[in-house]
């Protein structure tokens, strides 16, 4: 009986060490994976602060305490109101000869183009949605040739109940002049002034950012941004349906010069804002932000957005194609400490604090 007893011990003994040597080794495994990422988590931590003081690339990582990231709905966000004047209170040498009307001339329509097939990103929800937040257009209209189809555009449509697809199609010629094919801006330079034309309104970059209403420049026939000496930016106008300056604009595309990128679109206003200053209202800071070479002001440092600013223009294609390896995400723009991930926490959550 003791040896069959003695037996049965052994042979429970015997089933028992499989599992426990199993359970052991899963146990440590587990431990080791959880060092292990504790370990690469704080190393990217302070990668990130390295980073930001040399400017190089960087990735937004977690607070370790990720669990306790509150979360907040970017559907209860409400309107945002920021007032602001910009430069627009001001005559003179700098802002265009153009008087302003006593009632809002340019409708309370956005128009945004998207041609071609290619990703809708994050930061063109942002863009979007800061229009919507910002400005609070009656209308959205998003023009295109190929409508998005993925997360962050699907999140725009249901954030915003005035976005409109219009179908169009992207134009190859203009006044008999084939555009360069090299340059798919063109057809969306063209594409803008048309829009523009037929119904007058607000026209913007999907990579601007909206950040204060626009009713103090919507009382101006047309408002353009003026970045740098050489140039005034057509990243955003306002204009009055068929205003004069435009139609100067369009029409000087029967001179378009095929071979050069900016010469018929900023440069071509830039020349016919100096003949024709009585016509516009420049706007020469506050709404495009620091110009295209500067970029490391918003991605990469802290620079002050929340002045006398109507929006910024980010060039995150610029940025994106030597700098930045990951995508932007309603997640990680939460420890994003920079002007960007300001503005997108701003428009995205309601507040640009950093959210740990
Ligand atoms: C901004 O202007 C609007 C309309 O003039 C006004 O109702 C609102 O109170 C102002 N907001 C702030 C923060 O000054
Ligand atoms: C727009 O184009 C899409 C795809 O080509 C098509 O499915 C849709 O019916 C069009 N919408 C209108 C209003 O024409
Ligand atoms: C385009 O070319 C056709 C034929 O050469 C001509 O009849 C027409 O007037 C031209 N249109 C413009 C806008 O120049
Ligand atoms: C964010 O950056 C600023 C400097 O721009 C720094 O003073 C601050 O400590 C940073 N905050 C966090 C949470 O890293």
């Amino acid at each position: 009986m003791t040896e069959g007893v003695g037996c049965l011990g052994r042979t429970l003994r015997r089933k028992l060490t499989l599992p426990v040597f199993f359970l052991a080794t899963v146990c440590l495994a587990v431990c080791y994976m959880f060092a292990a990422m504790y370990v690469v988590g704080l190393q990217s931590l302070n990668k990130v602060q390295r980073c930001e003081n040399t400017q190089n690339k960087i990735t937004p990582t977690p607070a370790m305490c990720l669990n306790e990231i509150s979360v907040r709905n970017p559907c209860k966000v409400s309107l945002l109101r920021r007032n602001v004047t910009g430069d627009s209170t001001k005559q003179g040498a700098l802002y265009g000869n153009l008087k302003p009307h006593d009632k809002m001339v340019v409708p309370n329509i956005a128009h945004f183009i998207w041609f071609t097939c290619h990703k809708f990103r994050f930061e063109n929800l942002i863009s979007i949605l800061s229009v919507h937040r910002s400005m609070r257009p009656e209308r959205i209209l998003f023009h295109t040739d190929c409508e998005p189809d993925n997360k962050w555009w699907f999140q725009a449509k249901q954030l915003i109940p005035v976005l409109e697809v219009i179908n169009r199609t992207a134009p190859t010629t203009v006044f008999n002049h084939t555009l360069n094919p090299k340059w798919p801006e063109h057809s969306a330079d063209i594409a803008r002034l048309q829009i523009l034309i037929e119904m007058g309104s607000v026209y913007f970059d999907t990579d601007v950012i909206v950040l204060a209403p626009l009713e103090p420049l919507r009382h101006y026939d047309y408002v353009a941004a003026k970045p740098s000496q050489d140039v005034v930016s057509n990243g955003i106008i306002f204009a009055e349906k068929n205003s004069r300056f435009l139609r100067y604009f369009y029409n000087s595309y029967k001179n378009y010069i095929k071979s050069c990128w900016g010469c018929s679109s900023v440069r071509m206003q830039n020349k016919l804002a100096k003949s024709h200053w009585d016509l516009l209202h420049i706007e020469p800071t506050s709404l495009i932000g620091p110009p295209w070479n500067q970029w490391q002001k918003i991605l990469l440092e802290k620079y002050d957005w929340q002045d006398e600013r109507f929006s910024i223009h980010v060039f995150l294609r610029k940025y994106r194609r030597r700098n930045l390896d990951y995508d932007f995400t309603a997640e990680n723009i939460r420890y994003l400490n920079t002007t960007f991930g300001e503005m997108c926490r701003y428009i995205y959550y309601g507040s640009p604090a950093l959210i740990h």
